[in-house]
């Protein structure tokens, strides 16, 4: 049952720090700061390729996986969302391997892209939910989130144990290939078992989230800015909102945005911006600084060295823990979830159960 929720996605919601522990002490030893993956299909030290796909929210987790994967184990990334993949007969590299991911692990665009891409000669290993799905089943290996079961159709817990097992891959990868030292991995994985307690302190901005919610129920169009690892997280906070508010929301690149999209900015479009302190910090606030100079309102979620900075041009600013760059996309998931959780709620949307939306989507 939903206990004292009002929703499951809220309860789900309240989760993420027992489910992120849970998942990352699945994979990680707290003890020496070192990562224990399972067995797997294929050596990460020796493949020459990486294919990710997955569709929706799980998607967004894999996308978020290659840019870890990639700079992190040098390793090349294909990701492309499954129903492209299924269709686009992309060349697939003798040796190579790919990673799926799903929640429910029945996803029919997934398990297509799965049988495709074994055929292709692919060791695929599945990043799944449900441990007796058909994704777990049909794949060469599985590495299992430990979500448990989440209703609410808006994946929440789900979303970011996947990011959390991403995480955890990229490192071992990057030990894998060399491109990591044991200091390194000490560090990341240090860096790691910190989220569980941000992820409780970030549930604890609720209050400030739900006066964002009001402002953002308002408006009939809204933008997410993220940049690097930030960015498929900004791309999960439209689909989120879209998904449960039904208000239309666009994630971007904030690089992007001078190439067409700051033709929409005007006073009505509120800016959401992911942009924690780090190497990729100034270059995201000055596309903010140049958002709010043609009127748009910037509401940007920062740490405590950001804030400084953003509160010159941004209208609100909300201060999430310091966290290294490498975890930020966990920390900053849990936000934009709760953001759209809060519209809905004023909307009187069915979270739930949004219109036209399944749980597990089994067709194609
Ligand atoms: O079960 P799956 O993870 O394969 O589902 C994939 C998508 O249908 C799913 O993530 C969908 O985008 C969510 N409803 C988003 O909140």
């Amino acid at each position: 049952g939903k206990g004292n929720y009002r929703h499951f996605m809220e309860k789900e919601l309240h989760e993420h720090p027992a489910v992120l522990g849970d998942t990352l002490r699945q994979y990680l030893d707290p003890k020496t700061l070192e990562v224990r993956l399972p067995r797997l299909p294929f050596d990460p030290g020796r493949v020459p390729r990486l294919t990710i796909s997955a569709c929706g929210s799980a998607f967004l987790a894999g996308a978020v996986g290659r840019y870890w994967i990639e700079e992190l184990a040098r390793l090349p990334v294909d990701a492309d969302v499954a129903s492209e993949l299924r269709y686009r007969n992309p060349p697939l590299q003798e040796g190579g391997a790919a990673i799926l991911v799903s929640q429910s692990g029945e996803t029919a665009d997934t398990m297509a892209a799965l049988r495709l891409l074994r055929e292709g000669g692919q060791k695929v290993l599945s990043v799944v939910n449900v441990p007796e799905s058909s994704m777990a089943r049909e794949s060469d290996g599985a590495v299992l989130t430990v979500a448990g079961p989440e209703i609410g159709v808006a994946s929440t817990k789900a979303f970011t144990a996947q990011l959390a097992v991403m995480a955890c891959l990229a490192i071992g990868f990057g030990r894998a290939r060399r491109e990591l030292t044991t200091l390194d991995e000490g560090r990341l994985t240090q860096a790691l078992l910190e989220v569980p307690s941000h992820a409780a302190e970030i549930l604890e901005k609720d209050a400030q989230i739900r006066e964002l919610a009001a402002e953002v129920a308002k408006a009939r169009d809204v933008l997410f800015l993220g940049r690097g690892s930030l960015t498929p997280i900004a791309f999960e906070g439209a689909l989120k909102l879209k998904e449960i508010s039904y208000i239309h929301a666009e994630g971007y690149a904030a690089g992007e945005m001078k190439h067409g999209p700051i033709a929409l900015i005007d006073s009505n479009v509120p800016v959401i911006a992911l942009c924690p302190s780090g190497p990729l910090f100034e270059k995201t606030a000055s596309n903010l600084q140049e958002a709010a100079a043609r009127g748009g309102r910037i509401m940007a979620f920062t740490d405590a060295d950001g804030v400084g900075p953003l509160s010159r041009f941004a209208e609100r600013v909300i201060e999430l823990p310091k966290a290294s760059a490498f975890a930020a996309p966990i920390l900053y998931a849990i936000p934009v979830q709760l953001l759209a959780y809060h519209v809905a709620v004023l909307k009187g949307t069915d979270v739930d159960q949004p219109r036209n939306l399944a749980k597990s989507v089994t067709v194609e």
